[in-house]
């Protein structure tokens, strides 16, 4: 019977096919082509209604049967492939290969300057203070010594909430809480966020500043100078040269700026015949504001006519670039961990 022939020749086709299959892919494909609804055994069983009813059961016993038979073929294919797979992983795998390290946080150039200076001042006897961004006009400008008109109040710097509360525009304002808070004599170092309406190549809407506080009886500004030379050279190394330029601020007086022979080429002017792009072939690089305090802002916070002291501000980004050499200041800002991962210590 020509319908039984066609099913008896299905399962040695099938066994050269499954020879030939290597993937659980072709495998499936092979399974649809036989048993899938529109597969080989479908197809001619289709034809099952054009036989003599007494010629069916016939052929749908051997239908069965070669079902089974295939069935039972591509259960023993599979599991040989699957085994065989089993066995190229294993043989792949190394179990001496070295991990992949795990990828470490690393502290951001800004924490590690801060604590870094901090950490100096602390060293020189200095306590750790702090003060909140969203500061008081008063606190920031008044007390300080900043009247009304003068133009570091100018709208085009300070981000204003209110009228009379802004987002602190340095960490002076912490001198004034500091103050109002303790008796002299004291020291603190004050490390915060400050904030501007100012966005450029070298200024951003937030940065970081620390500020100094020195205030007792009989300071001077011999002991300024020795401060803050010592803490230059703890950051920036022995040999760097330090030089006090007269200048102003409105709550120290008398006031300086200090500059530090430039660390890029060593207060040569010069890198490799090169002009020092860093201290613009100077030799010298600003490093921070400071003075002795201005007896007006002893007179805010209700301090006697006797003390004596001095303080100072500096930007934690700026002392960073230069002692890593940044050129860049937006790469404080950009969190791109190609960056931040040079500084793991
Ligand atoms: N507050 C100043 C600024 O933001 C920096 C500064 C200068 C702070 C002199 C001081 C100081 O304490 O004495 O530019």
């Amino acid at each position: 019977m020509d319908l039984i022939a066609a099913l008896d020749s299905l399962v040695p086709e099938l066994e050269k096919g499954l020879e030939q299959a290597h993937t659980l892919d072709a495998l499936e494909g092979l399974r649809v082509d036989m048993l899938g609804r529109k597969g080989r055994i479908a197809r001619i069983m289709a034809a099952l209604p054009t036989l003599e009813p007494s010629e069916r059961p016939q052929v749908g016993q051997k239908a069965n049967s070669v079902k089974e038979r295939c069935n039972a073929l591509f259960d023993a294919r599979k599991a040989e492939l699957e085994r065989e797979q089993e066995e190229i992983a294993l043989r792949l795998f190394d179990p001496t290969a070295p991990g992949r390290a795990p990828w470490r946080g690393t502290l951001h150039p800004d924490t590690l300057v801060t604590e870094e200076i901090c950490r100096i001042f602390q060293g020189l006897g200095f306590t750790v203070a702090s003060g909140p961004e969203v500061e008081i006009d008063h606190y920031n400008f008044e007390a300080l010594n900043i009247p009304p008109e003068h133009p570091a109040r100018d709208m085009q710097d300070t981000l204003y909430i209110t009228e009379s509360v802004l987002m602190r525009t340095h960490t002076s304002p912490v001198q004034v809480r500091t103050m109002l808070a303790a008796k002299p004599p004291l020291a603190v170092v004050a490390p915060g966020k400050v904030y501007r309406r100012d966005s450029d190549l070298t200024h951003t809407p937030m940065f970081h500043q620390i500020e100094g506080l020195m205030v007792g009886y009989g300071i001077s500004m011999a002991h300024l100078r020795g401060t803050l030379t010592a803490f230059v050279r703890a950051v920036f190394g022995l040999g760097t040269k330090v030089r006090f330029r007269p200048s102003f601020f409105p709550f120290t007086e008398p006031s300086a700026e200090v500059d530090i022979s430039c660390c890029i080429c060593g207060g040569q002017g010069h890198v490799d015949g090169q002009p020092c792009r860093v201290c613009k072939t100077t030799g010298w690089v600003e490093i921070l504001g400071c003075g002795m305090v201005d007896p007006a802002v002893y007179a805010a916070v209700g301090y006697p006519e006797d003390v004596s002291g001095f303080a100072f501000g500096m930007g934690v980004e700026r002392v960073a670039m230069l002692k890593y050499g940044i050129g860049d200041l937006r790469m404080f800002f950009e969190n791109d961990v190609r960056f931040l991962g040079q500084f793991a210590g």
